[in-house]
């Protein structure tokens, strides 16, 4: 089983709508270059990754170019124009067409491409603490905030002049989700088949595994490693890239 190697999948077939630029959140511009670019030079930069797969949407017009730039990435990067109508059906379609590459034992490394603050120390340290591991895990934080669930159920749409508190939710034992995550093929691959099924839509790759009754492990990722999803994102996102944080 330890000689099972490690493969990253990006998804990056989202359209960001939440950050409300004219064009795909993964290309914004942040510290020099596009956020996705980040993620894949991060994975290229890491040599206990074997190879790295980024799906995008089949009318992906930014990729190609993005490819251009960057001949570094050429051998370490392979652009699969397979995304889906959901995070977790891109993730799905990329692993369907990479299936003939890998071994059921070799291990995915899910990572979102609007977390451009994942460093190589990172990676390193979700597999130094997974790869002996039956199941597979995630990189995570304790949530230190009081949290508080409202009225509101969209959080798509918060309600800017204040919504009103329906109840406080204990924040023991919660754990804010991050990527990457790390599962061996077969199960990924068969939990997000199963997953399909389910009556409640899936965010990330660790809840399909959890859907077989198994217990990913949570593993302490890091706050630069956070998702930028609203336009004040960007900001802090270019002060953790540019190392002022
Ligand atoms: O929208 P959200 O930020 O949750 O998306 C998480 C990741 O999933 C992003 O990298 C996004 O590009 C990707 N995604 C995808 N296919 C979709 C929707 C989202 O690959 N249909």
């Amino acid at each position: 089983m330890t000689s099972s190697r490690n493969f990253a999948l990006i998804p990056a077939a989202g359209v960001g709508a939440r950050m409300g630029t004219a064009f795909p959140k993964q290309y914004l511009p942040l510290a020099g270059k596009a956020m996705l670019r980040h993620v894949l030079d991060t994975f290229a930069a890491c040599s206990a990754i074997t190879h790295t797969f980024v799906v995008v949407s089949a009318e992906d017009g930014y990729i190609a170019d993005m490819m251009t730039i960057a001949p570094a990435l050429k051998d370490r990067v392979t652009v699969l124009y397979q995304g889906g109508e959901s995070r977790h059906l891109s993730v799905l379609n990329g692993l369907k067409a990479i299936g003939n590459l890998l071994t059921n034992d070799d291990w995915v490394l899910v990572h979102d491409a609007a977390r451009p603050g994942l460093t190589v120390a990172l990676i390193e340290h979700l597999i130094d603490a997974l790869h002996d591991d039956a199941v597979g895990g995630l990189l995570a934080l304790p949530v230190v905030d009081t949290l508080k669930r409202s009225e509101v159920l969209d959080d798509r749409k918060p309600d800017t002049t204040g919504t009103r508190v329906r109840e406080t939710v204990s924040r023991t034992a919660l754990w804010a989700a991050q990527t990457p995550q790390m599962f061996r093929y077969a199960l990924l691959h068969r939990a997000l088949v199963s997953a399909l099924d389910g009556a409640k839509p899936i965010t990330d790759d660790a809840s399909a595994v959890e859907m077989l009754g198994l217990q990913p492990k949570l593993v302490e990722g890091s706050p630069s490693n956070f998702k930028v999803t609203l336009p004040h994102d960007v900001a802090l996102a270019e002060m953790f890239l540019r190392g002022k944080v």
